[in-house]
């Protein structure tokens, strides 16, 4: 398999809609990245230019909108634990009026799917303005944001049609962790984490849960089908995937949808929880299982309907499912899958356009 654009590639074939069959392909977006990211003796490599950009950074300034902003919340941690250069992440929207103190050498990393988003776009030209090195995370060799930054790393992905992202978020996770660990080994900072093999285990997982989808249809159907709203809580890295797993939902099937950290609920947002609200909370972190739990207890107590997500090692007694277990920083990588199957079948059985949802455009070109 490569990553070139052929007509398979832009058809539907058997699918009903283009989401499930980008939901499908994530496994093999996994396997492609890894063969992309490969040097001949196996071991992952990342462009000498880029590795030196990121050792000569002092911080890094992560900008993106949407789901590729979630991405780069969960890229951060990976930087941060695999590569020890300090990260924050940014809202492009947002950057240019609160635009933070810089640091001295700081690197700014635009994630992009389409690479043309303009709030993205507009940040690129203020920070060339100001002589800032880029790096743009892209699926579209030749956009707009991979021809203005200084270097480009490709998502491999494939051409993504549907308008809810799904296999470009995994993809920049893929490719922010290899860009992570490659970058902290070429200063000599070894993790814990033989990347190669545990991605293969990530694309094994995704298979299995693509394979489950039944079970997805079924607690969309409990959860979703007559509510006005729900929850995602998660701590950790979990939290972060728990936004966008409540983007999904929003986007697609138009349910009021908010993640929040697990933690922070008791802080007004419990407020609204009534008889029967579904609350999709993710358990795969072992250092807060036990605090998740107690967050879901909280919540059941005022009336909620949880359903829990965790993952094999660390499930409980009525657990809804249980994710197969990968490494504990690669999580988000599979567990979003169920997340964006939930939100697919949520969809359908709302009759909402799920290619297509309303007021939605695929890359948003204007300000
Ligand atoms: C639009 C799309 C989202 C996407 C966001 C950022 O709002 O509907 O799905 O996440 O733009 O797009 P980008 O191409 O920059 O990743």
């Amino acid at each position: 398999y490569t990553a070139e654009l052929d007509a398979s590639d832009i058809e539907k074939g058997t699918y009903p809609h283009y989401m499930l069959k980008e939901i499908d392909e994530q496994p093999v977006v996994v396997r492609n990245i890894i063969q992309n990211y490969q040097a001949e003796n196996g071991s992952l490599k990342i462009d000498e230019d880029i590795l030196s950009a990121m050792k000569d950074a002092d911080r890094i300034y992560i900008i993106a909108a949407g789901t590729s902003y979630h991405a780069g919340l969960v890229g951060k941690q990976f930087i941060e634990r695999m590569a020890k250069i300090p990260v924050e992440v940014h809202i492009s929207s947002e950057f240019g009026y609160n635009m933070p103190l810089l640091s001295e050498k700081p690197l700014f990393i635009f994630i992009s799917q389409s690479g043309e988003t303009a709030d993205s776009r507009q940040v690129l030209v203020q920070v060339k303005e100001l002589g800032h090195k880029a790096l743009t995370i892209t699926n579209v060799p030749g956009s707009t944001l991979s021809r203005e930054a200084d270097y480009t790393l490709l998502l491999h992905a494939g051409p993504e049609i549907a308008v809810a992202s799904t296999k470009a978020y995994t993809a920049q996770l893929a490719v922010l962790a290899i860009l992570a660990q490659v970058s902290g080994r070429s200063k000599g900072i070894e993790t814990d984490l033989d990347l190669v093999k545990e991605l293969g285990i990530v694309a094994s997982a995704m298979e299995a849960l693509c394979d489950s989808k039944e079970e997805f249809e079924s607690i969309a159907r409990e959860y979703l089908s007559v509510t006005r709203n729900a929850f995602f809580i998660g701590r950790g890295i979990d939290f972060y995937v728990g936004l966008e797993g409540s983007l999904k939902l929003k986007e697609i099937s138009y349910i009021q949808a908010e993640g929040f950290a697990g933690g922070e609920l008791k802080h007004g947002t419990i407020a609204l929880i009534e008889e029967g609200t579904p609350i999709i909370a993710l358990a795969t972190q072992d250092f807060v299982n036990l605090s998740i739990r107690g967050n879901v207890k909280e919540v059941v107590a005022r009336g909620a309907n949880p359903c829990i997500i965790s993952m094999e090692g660390l499930e409980m007694e009525g657990d809804r499912f249980v994710i197969p277990e990968v490494h504990h920083l690669l999580t988000p990588l599979i567990s979003v899958v169920p997340l964006q199957l939930i939100a697919y079948y949520a969809a359908l059985h709302r009759d909402c356009d799920v290619d297509k949802p309303r007021n939605l455009a695929k890359s948003v070109t204007v300000e």
